[in-house]
């Protein structure tokens, strides 16, 4: 059976996660890994790096981004399962290079198991390119790919972090 495409009532409102959307991350989470980051880790990225959440209204997925100098990285990318193939993935990794661009960051690197399929043709569609295979990375027999994707103009693009008003089509 074809999937049905969210319309565009799917709309989504980016914005700057806080702590107290830790319940709906940690959902996020728990639906796309069994073994993935603790509680812990995502109130350290709220509170030490750049963590925005895609809410409709309620929180529907989130992106966390790091930063180091002219570097950033895309640390992690989840959209609830029933509200992927949306664009809303998209709409977070732009959201994501934007945040960079307005951070000074040159360029953004990410890393991404080699048998992840959506996450590879999502990142891929959003002008990321494969640099290196870390073999083994992840477990045995699984491997990380490097990717990168240059963020040229990057201090004119302004992106007010309190605020963000991104919107999937
Ligand atoms: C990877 C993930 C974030 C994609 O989110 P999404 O909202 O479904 O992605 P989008 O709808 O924005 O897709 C944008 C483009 O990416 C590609 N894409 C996304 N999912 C795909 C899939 N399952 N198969 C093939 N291509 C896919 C397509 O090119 C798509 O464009 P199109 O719909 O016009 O063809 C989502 O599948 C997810 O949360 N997976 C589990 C968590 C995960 O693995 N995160 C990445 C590592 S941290």
């Amino acid at each position: 059976m074809t999937p049905v495409r969210p319309g565009p009532e799917s709309a989504v409102r980016v914005r700057t996660a806080t702590s107290e959307d830790l319940d709906a991350v940690m959902a996020c989470e728990e639906q796309a890994f069994t073994h993935g980051w603790s509680r812990a880790s995502w109130a350290e990225e709220i509170a030490d790096h750049h963590v925005a959440v895609a809410c409709a209204p309620e929180v529907v997925a989130v992106v966390a981004m790091s930063r180091v100098l002219d570097t950033a990285e895309l640390l992690r990318v989840i959209v609830a399962p029933d509200r992927r193939r949306g664009g809303v993935g998209r709409t977070l990794v732009e959201h994501g290079v934007a945040w960079a661009a307005s951070h000074q960051a040159t360029e953004v690197f990410l890393e991404v198991s080699a048998d992840n399929e959506a996450a590879l043709r999502l990142y891929e569609a959003c002008g990321f390119v494969h640099q290196y295979r870390r073999r083994d990375y992840y477990s045995p027999g699984d491997d990380a790919l490097v990717m990168r994707r240059a963020v040229p103009g990057a201090s004119s693009v302004p992106l007010n972090p309190e605020e963000d008003t991104c919107q999937t089509p």
